[in-house]
């Protein structure tokens, strides 16, 4: 594959310290895990920065500190209708009910106009996805939020970095979630953060991950549910080495990201781009691509483009309505026209920093000769 979605070369810095965790036989969450944790919360300003094993469960012991804040089992979370499996999965798993809302097109996040309809007595929390690094509409959320008591999880998966109006996201709301799965830009292998600037919530969270362990308490003292969501010390070297290369790693995303964006530009009347307003830094997760028309063809571009090399992802289709797994909670497809619209006419590829500059000119040629050809035979 010559354009894969995401790439890792581990060098010295991780090497090395995989290497004292190994010599010290400590292969648990100790000393690289807190490293890992204090890189985060001072390169983007966090109080609390909360190493977990993955992505998926740095969303769950999030929502699962819900409880202390008066959360029962069975109640309600707002979720966009698109977004990676994860986030309604955490929700399940943590105990709640994910209540899908549909998405707009052009930002691939919630349509935070459509929040209110869902919300009933027994709605707890939103949680926002920051898709594909662009930051969802938290202005208009956090005061839904705030007018019906609603904590605010912020999905921020694929958002490394990402602002909105000059705050890094991640606590614009109550407590954010971050994946440092392979092909993000801060890699572990499998890692996640949660960050926070509450006191209260950060020592849940941390009780959370641990069994429901109270912070520094006994063994076996169990106070509320919890699970092992701890970070290893061999993943969080790698993430230390990421962190360190971090400022490096994400200009150069962001260049491939404009680059791209400048070699394409033509093809805005059959595509819709990743947009980057004024008041935000877009994330360069990845590089998404919803086509404008049906008639050009999703998958026959899909395969184009996998036939020419570049490796790449749908986006992720309406999770309700398009894949079984959620099947059980009762929606019908055209529930989410937006969601499902992106589900059949939407994909991602890669934009890591290990690209070069042919390789870029390589995908935009690709890209305009697919649409050229549509053109003629339209
Ligand atoms: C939006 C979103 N949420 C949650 C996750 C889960 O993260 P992980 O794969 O680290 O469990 C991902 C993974 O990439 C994601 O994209």
């Amino acid at each position: 594959m010559r354009i894969k979605f995401g790439d890792l070369e581990i060098g010295d810095i991780a090497k090395d310290r995989i290497k004292k965790a190994l010599d010290k036989n400590w292969v648990t969450e100790g000393a690289n895990a807190r490293e890992f944790e204090e890189k985060i919360a001072k390169q983007f300003g966090y109080k609390h920065a909360i190493a977990t094993s993955s992505g998926t469960d740095a969303c769950i012991a999030s929502l699962a500190s819900l409880y202390k804040f008066g959360a029962k089992r069975g109640d309600d979370v707002i979720v966009p209708a698109t977004t990676f499996c994860a986030t309604a999965n955490a929700v399940l798993a943590a105990g709640f009910i994910p209540k899908f809302v549909d998405i707009e097109i052009e930002t691939l996040n919630i349509n935070p106009n459509k929040i209110e309809d869902e919300i009933t007595d027994k709605t707890i929390a939103i949680m926002p996805v920051h898709l594909m690094g662009k930051p969802a509409e938290m202005d208009t959320i956090l005061k839904i939020a705030k007018k019906h008591n609603l904590k605010v999880i912020e999905d921020c998966c694929e958002a490394h970095g990402a602002k909105y109006k000059d705050k890094y996201v991640g606590t614009i709301g109550d407590m954010g979630a971050f994946s440092f799965y392979v092909a993000h830009v801060v890699i572990c292998g499998e890692g996640g953060v949660v960050v926070t600037n509450d006191d209260d919530i950060a020592d849940v969270v941390r009780s959370v991950k641990t069994h429901g362990r109270p912070t520094g308490s006994i063994y076996f003292d169990f106070q509320r549910f919890g699970l092992n969501l701890r970070m290893n010390d061999l993943t969080a070297a790698i993430g230390i080495e990421g962190m360190v290369h971090f400022e490096e790693t994400f200009n150069k995303r962001k260049d491939n990201m404009n680059v791209l964006l400048e070699r394409t530009k033509d093809l805005e009347e059959y595509v819709y781009f990743s947009k980057e307003e004024d008041y935000e830094t877009i994330s360069p997760h990845a590089f998404p691509m919803v086509l404008k028309d049906s008639r050009y063809n999703y998958s026959k571009f899909y395969k184009y483009l996998e036939s020419k090399d570049i490796q790449c992802k749908t986006l992720f289709a309406c999770l309700p309505t398009q894949h079984k797994a959620f099947e059980f909670l009762g929606y019908k497809y055209g529930d989410f026209p937006n969601a499902e619209y992106i589900g059949e006419n939407g994909l991602h590829f890669g934009i890591h920093q290990y690209l070069k500059k042919e390789d870029l000119t390589y995908i935009s040629d690709v890209l305009n000769i697919y649409f050229k050809k549509c053109e003629i035979t339209l």
